[in-house]
């Protein structure tokens, strides 16, 4: 009986590979492990070997062919036997619409990471862009997000830095922390991006409109001014990109509570409090546990789930846990807040955990539970823009349900980031204007700034077995890695999880030193489709962390240099 050969699946985006070249020919008798033909995906050549011992009795797909991942190559058997059957060509690539010649008209709605991004990306394209922001440019990430949390840990590691500088052989006096400078280099760094931002508007001739937008019509925009005044706009294309705001838990008691804030009253605190109780164990309840801890803030954490940050690598999430415990934070998982009251301390918490209600009282509580869409001023169901619950629904084009009007980031309401916003953005502006491209979010890395950083890409091993797919697992230890042990006394692991049959990069977990900028090259290997032999091939140089992404590949393989292959 024929057996098919079938096109194998190089790398998690792979959707279809080209036929190159065929190595053995109709007649010809192979051997398992022969080489059969040869196969190019967009990004790479690579060769499929026979599986089986035979004859290679029908080639089905011949070169020059498309071939969707799993399409029949050809079969092996015996020689003489009959076979029959074509490999389903792939549909030819819709031909992108005509570009228009720089007279479309573009909205804006939101300056944040996907809105600014999505007008400078339109504005390259030729369109005239006018984007209206009820706040400051640079959104969330700028203001209240991503850049200011990484001045405070970025203040908060350089004060624990210096009191460990003794083991370097370096004497210095820390005197304390003056917290109002550091409020003040966060302020200055915000600042100093937030008019870069509108020097790029400036300079791609975008037009800034400081007003809230809401939908009129389809195509035209009800815009309220700061001064008061409104102005009826109409567009060729609006991207939504109004982003999202905390969300508020029904806690008895939270909402009254003036020592309970969110993010962005963290952010800002007038002193650094003593006590500080995080409800959230999500990413920025831990960035902001992490950052307040080292600056001698009594910190507990309270996690309704499991465990900490439920994306991320169980295993690395285990490790980062205990590393933040041994440092003085106290974390409860599986335990629930009842409710908030006010004291003269401060706040008591009621936890439940454990089957009991304890009662923790801090000085400000941190409420990270979350984060919500801020659609409710767009009148998106007075124009029949599909949502669910404020969630705007689009497609891989970031087209919303209606013709003309595209959505991303934060407002869609899943996966909240500024490089996933960014990357939505450039997709949203090039489909306005005329591209045809889809967003994928396969290399998209997660980074959580805590001490050592963490970092994934791809699939966690949690996510490979809940799919079925076979995998192997490579780890390697940073204690092993010199680098590693210079910066932080090699405390972390990076984790590969490959496929076991072609032996493509699945994903990619670090907990270390410089975590957040080794993922990059890790989400290469992802968009690249590469095998972990393209990691081991690639030479790193040495001293550095990244020795050790290297490393890790090769303990997949049980190939490890530096630690023992089990
Ligand atoms: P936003 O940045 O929220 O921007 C939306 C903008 O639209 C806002 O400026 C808003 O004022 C405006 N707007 C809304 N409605 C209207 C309207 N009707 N008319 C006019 N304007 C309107 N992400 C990371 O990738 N890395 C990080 O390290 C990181 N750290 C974070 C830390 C914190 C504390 C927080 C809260 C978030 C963090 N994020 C981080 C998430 C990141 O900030 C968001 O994912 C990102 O800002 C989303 O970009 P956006 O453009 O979709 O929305
Ligand atoms: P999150 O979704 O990351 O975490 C919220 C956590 O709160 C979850 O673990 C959830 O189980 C827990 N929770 C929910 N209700 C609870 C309750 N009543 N009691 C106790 N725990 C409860 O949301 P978070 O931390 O608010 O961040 C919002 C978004 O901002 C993130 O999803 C992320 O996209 C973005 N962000 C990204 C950062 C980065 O990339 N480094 C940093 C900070 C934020």
């Amino acid at each position: 009986m024929a057996v098919e050969v079938k096109m194998p699946q190089l790398g998690l985006t792979m959707e279809e590979g080209t036929v190159s070249k065929w190595i053995k020919k109709e007649g010809d008798t192979v051997k398992v492990g022969d080489i059969l033909v040869e196969i190019t995906t967009d990004k790479l050549t690579s060769e499929v070997a026979s599986e089986e011992e035979g004859t290679l009795i029908k080639i089905v797909a011949e070169e020059g062919t498309d071939v969707p991942v799993k399409g029949i190559l050809a079969y092996i058997g015996q020689a003489g036997e009959v076979v029959g059957g074509t490999a389903p060509a792939v549909a030819p690539q819709v031909a992108p619409a005509p570009k228009k010649d720089g007279k479309t008209k573009i909205a804006v709605i939101g300056g944040g990471p996907g809105g600014y991004v999505a007008a400078i990306r339109a504005a390259q394209l030729g369109a005239e862009v006018t984007l209206i922001e009820k706040n400051k440019l640079g959104g969330t990430c700028l203001n209240v997000g991503c850049i200011p949390t990484k001045v405070l840990l970025h203040s908060a590691e350089a004060l624990a830095e210096a009191k460990e500088m003794a083991e370097l052989g370096i004497h210095v006096e820390v005197k304390g922390v003056d917290w109002n400078k550091v409020q003040a280099k966060k302020n200055a760094v915000t600042n100093q991006l937030v008019s870069g931002v509108s020097g790029l508007m400036k300079a791609n001739k975008i037009k800034v409109i400081e007003g809230v937008a809401s939908f009129a019509s389809k195509d035209t925009l009800a815009v309220t001014k700061k001064d008061g005044s409104k102005e009826n706009l109409t567009f060729d294309k609006i991207i939504i990109a109004a982003g999202s705001v905390p969300a508020v838990p029904p806690i008895p008691g939270v909402k009254e509570n003036a020592n309970c804030v969110d993010s962005t009253g963290a952010l800002s605190f007038d002193t650094i409090p003593k006590s500080l109780l995080v409800i959230g164990g999500g990413v920025i309840g831990i960035e902001l546990a992490t950052a307040y801890s080292r600056f001698g803030t009594e910190v507990t954490v309270v996690e309704a789930m499991d465990k900490l940050l439920p994306m991320m690598d169980g295993e690395l999430t285990a490790q980062l846990r205990k590393m933040m415990e041994t440092r003085g934070i106290k974390i409860m998982t599986d335990a629930k807040v009842q409710s908030v009251e006010g004291v003269v301390a401060g706040t008591k918490v009621n936890v439940e955990v454990g089957g009991k209600v304890e009662a923790f009282t801090a000085e400000k509580v941190l409420v990270a539970v979350g984060r919500r869409t801020d659609t409710e001023a767009l009148n998106l169901d007075a124009v029949g823009i599909t949502h669910d619950r404020g969630r705007i629904s689009v497609n891989d084009k970031m087209e919303t349900s209606v013709a003309n009007v595209y959505a991303i980031g934060d407002c869609l309401g899943k996966v909240m980031l500024a490089h996933v916003a960014s990357a939505q953005g450039e997709i949203a502006a090039e489909n306005a204007l005329g591209e045809d491209v889809n967003y994928d979010g396969t290399t998209n890395p997660s980074c959580v700034y805590t001490d050592p950083e963490f970092a994934g890409v791809g699939l966690t091993e949690d996510k490979a077995k809940e799919l079925g797919i076979e995998y192997q697992v490579g780890k390697f230890p940073l204690m092993a890695n010199g680098k590693s042990l210079i910066m932080n006394g090699g405390v972390g692991m990076i984790k590969f999880i490959i496929g076991k049959e072609y032996k493509e990069v699945l994903g990619v977990h670090i907990l270390g030193p410089r975590a957040t900028d080794l993922i990059g090259e890790c989400a290469l290997a992802i968009g690249l489709e590469a095998t972990v032999e393209d990691i081991i091939a690639t030479i790193h140089a040495h001293p550095t962390v990244t020795e050790a992404v290297r490393e890790a590949a090769l303990a997949a393989e049980k190939r490890a240099i530096h630690i023992p292959n089990k």
